[in-house]
């Protein structure tokens, strides 16, 4: 009876601090792929390392144009290209090492942890996943975490979630840089 309570009560406490964590979320429209890259690159140039980007989306509705920007914001100087048999690449940015990970033809979570791939989901880089929902009980609590959907022909609605204190405060900062760049 007492550890079925404690276990009740524990995850009780979970939830509750689940709760009172404040999510910050930030919509963008993209009306060209060129825009959408832009948007990648002003949040590239906000990151320092250890970042988690997770990227969720249909087909074409525009991850990796996205994660190409990014890696132009972080400063990296070869072309981004979809990680297609290796699940994932690695390029060296200006101050740190870029993993885009690409978990399309991953069939399961087991897959993921027998491939080693969510070592680099804890990084000391910078961690981009297309087709993150695929990961989502693998990746740590704190992320942001990037919906894409078409909204047309070359329309795309960006939403952007951030949990935890330091993606709240990257997020803020991209918000400003979008809307300076907009004046
Ligand atoms: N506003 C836009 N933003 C991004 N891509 C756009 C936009 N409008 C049109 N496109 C087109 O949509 C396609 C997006 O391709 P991209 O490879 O980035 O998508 P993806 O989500 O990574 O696809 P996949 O699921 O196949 O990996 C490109 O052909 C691009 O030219
Ligand atoms: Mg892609």
């Amino acid at each position: 009876m007492l550890p079925i309570l404690a276990r009740i009560i524990m995850d009780l406490v979970v939830a509750m601090e689940r709760l009172s964590r404040v999510m910050v979320r930030v919509d963008l429209i993209s009306d060209s792929p060129q825009e959408t890259e832009g948007f990648g690159a002003s949040l590239g140039q906000l990151l320092r390392g250890g970042e988690l980007i997770c990227l969720e989306g249909e087909l074409g509705s525009g991850k990796t144009t996205f994660i190409q920007g990014l890696g132009r914001g972080l400063g990296v100087d070869r072309p981004i290209t979809s990680p297609t048999f290796t699940l994932v690449n690695e390029y060296r940015g200006k101050n740190l090492t870029f993993y885009h990970v690409d978990l399309y033809r991953v069939g399961s979570g087991q897959e993921i942890i027998a491939s080693g791939l969510d070592d680099f989901f804890f990084g000391d880089g910078v961690c981009a996943i297309e087709w993150a929902e695929k990961a989502k009980g693998l990746v740590p609590p704190e992320r942001l975490w990037i919906t894409l959907k078409h909204e047309g022909q070359s329309r795309r609605l960006i939403s952007m979630e951030a949990i935890g204190p330091g993606y709240e405060a990257l997020l803020s900062s991209l918000e400003g840089e979008v809307a300076r760049r907009r004046r």
